[in-house]
């Protein structure tokens, strides 16, 4: 399946400095992570007031790391997609590439790329929630989930390194990941409904600076209206063409 994509895009990624990826669950779909949100989305099958946010976690936590747990086996058995290894080698051949991530599942880090902001955690980290000291799954999983992870130093509840529903991003993410937006040439907002704030305030930052916006999903969001190109479909398709087609522009000249 040959995509569509214009030259105006092409000659907006061969001339920019500075590109953004912004991704949400989708990206990972390929992957075999379900999305949050559409048929057979997370949110239809579990109440997040139940699972993703703090109050739910003090209220039950064995419940909550027991579905963490079994997230974390599933993340942990998949691999990343043709469209994640696409936006590593985008990384390498561009002066400045960042990566803004929903994603909760390290698979851009696992595809290669290094500069990934993520702006709602990653679920291979964990940390103690009373003393704030870091524990890898390793250190962790097995040990006492599905029971209750508890701190070796303080014997503090611990819990995933993930952003639950009513908290605040991590600041330093956030704050890297407003500067990227901003000074951004050409913004892709790929695989994200756009429902979830302030992430999805993200591609709008860019917008407002004048950045070329792309889109990137088999369905339109409520972004779509606001983007100067829309490429309709998956993005483990989309992207590894988009990269050879960039390859072929961004040819350096024959000495
Ligand atoms: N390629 C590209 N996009 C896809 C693909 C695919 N193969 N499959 C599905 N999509 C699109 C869907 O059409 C949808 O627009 O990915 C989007 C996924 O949207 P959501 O499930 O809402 O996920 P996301 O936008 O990442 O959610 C944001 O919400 O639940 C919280 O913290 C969680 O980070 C998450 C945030």
């Amino acid at each position: 399946m040959s995509v569509e994509i214009s030259g105006r895009l092409l000659s907006a990624l061969v001339n920019a400095q500075r590109v953004v990826a912004f991704t949400g669950a989708g990206v990972s779909a390929e992957s075999g992570v379900p999305t949050f949100r559409g048929n057979d989305g997370i949110w239809e099958k579990f109440k997040p007031e139940e699972l993703a946010n703090l109050n739910a976690f003090m209220r039950s936590p064995e419940l909550v790391w027991e579905w963490y747990a079994h997230r974390k086996r599933i993340i942990a058995e998949i691999q990343p997609n043709p469209g994640h290894y696409a936006l590593a080698k985008m990384e390498q051949m561009l002066p400045h590439f960042a990566i803004i991530t929903q994603n909760i599942d390290n698979l851009h880090r696992r595809a290669g790329s290094k500069n990934v902001y993520e702006l709602h955690g990653n679920i291979e980290r964990n940390y103690c929630m009373k003393c704030r000291t870091p524990y890898s799954d390793d250190e962790i999983i097995g040990r006492d989930v599905p029971c209750l992870p508890r701190c070796r130093r303080c014997n503090g509840l611990i819990r995933p390194d993930v952003v639950w529903f009513g908290e605040l991003l991590p600041e330093d993410e956030w704050g890297k990941s407003v500067s990227a937006a901003e000074s951004a040439d050409v913004l892709f907002s790929i695989g994200t409904s756009g429902v979830v704030y302030p992430a999805a305030s993200i591609p709008l930052m860019a917008k407002r600076q004048g950045a070329f916006i792309v889109e990137i999903n088999p369905q339109p969001t409520l972004l779509t209206d606001h983007v100067d190109e829309f490429l309709l479909g998956a993005s483990g398709v989309i992207l590894p063409e988009l990269y050879s087609r960039f390859i072929l522009e961004h040819q350096p000249p024959e000495p």
